[in-house]
């Protein structure tokens, strides 16, 4: 089995669980002042940031160089996104949850890199452009506010997921090291789920 359908079967019941967030569920339904989201946006700032000072570290490895990809690259959106909603790009309000994600991401080696930017960049890709449509639709946030979901520098996203699955499949990772890769994603998912508990015990939306 090529490590694209291994990671997909590895992180399907983990996804699952992240599809059933409260704090994800009261942003789409509306239920949440715009603020609400300009905070998540900060932790995204304080996540990809992290993940994409990786990328740069990584960007000359022989098996993690092939997906540092400037266009998937968020900062730059997320910092316009952030000043557009009023937050802080100097100092992000990262939940302690953020920092702990942070810190994993800094002390990722090359196996653990590529898991997380799966496990972000690929969901982007996927459920992401539903949230991006619905955060439009709800709070009418377009153009600087909602840059993040805007991978438009990559052509069509389907496509762009064949081609990012290729890249997993041709990684000359063996056995024991792709075995690594899919448990770094799932601990990237359960990072995830932890910040949007974090967000939801924030923004006080009951369990
Ligand atoms: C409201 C929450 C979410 C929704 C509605 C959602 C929805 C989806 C959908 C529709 C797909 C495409 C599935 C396919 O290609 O068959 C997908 C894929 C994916 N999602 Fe999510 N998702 C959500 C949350 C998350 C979260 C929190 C993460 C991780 C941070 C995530 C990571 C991924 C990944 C990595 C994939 C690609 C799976 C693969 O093809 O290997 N998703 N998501």
């Amino acid at each position: 089995m090529g490590l694209s359908q291994a990671l997909r079967e590895a992180t399907m019941a983990v996804h699952e669980r992240a599809h059933h967030s409260t704090y994800m569920a009261a942003l789409l339904g509306g239920e949440l002042p715009v603020e609400a989201y300009t905070l998540l946006a900060e932790q995204y700032l304080g996540i990809y940031g992290a993940l994409e000072a990786k990328a740069a570290e990584l960007a000359a490895d022989p098996v993690a160089g092939p997906f540092v990809i400037d266009e998937l690259h968020r900062v730059p959106a997320l910092e316009q996104d952030v000043a557009a909603l009023g937050g802080s790009v100097a100092a992000p309000r990262l939940l302690p949850e953020t920092e702990a994600y942070a810190a994993r991401l800094r002390e990722a080696d090359a196996a653990r890199f590529v898991a997380h930017h799966y496990t972000r960049y690929l969901g982007d890709l996927a459920g992401g452009q539903v949230v991006g449509k619905l955060l439009e639709k709800t709070y009418g946030i377009t153009g600087p506010g909602a840059l993040f979901y805007d991978f438009s520098a990559l052509g069509s996203p389907s496509r762009f997921r064949v081609r990012y699955r290729a890249l997993l499949d041709e990684a000359p990772w063996d056995e024991i090291e792709q075995r690594r890769v899919c448990d770094e994603a799932v601990r990237a998912f359960e990072l995830n789920i932890a910040v949007l508990e974090g967000m939801a015990t924030t923004t006080r939306i009951a369990a």
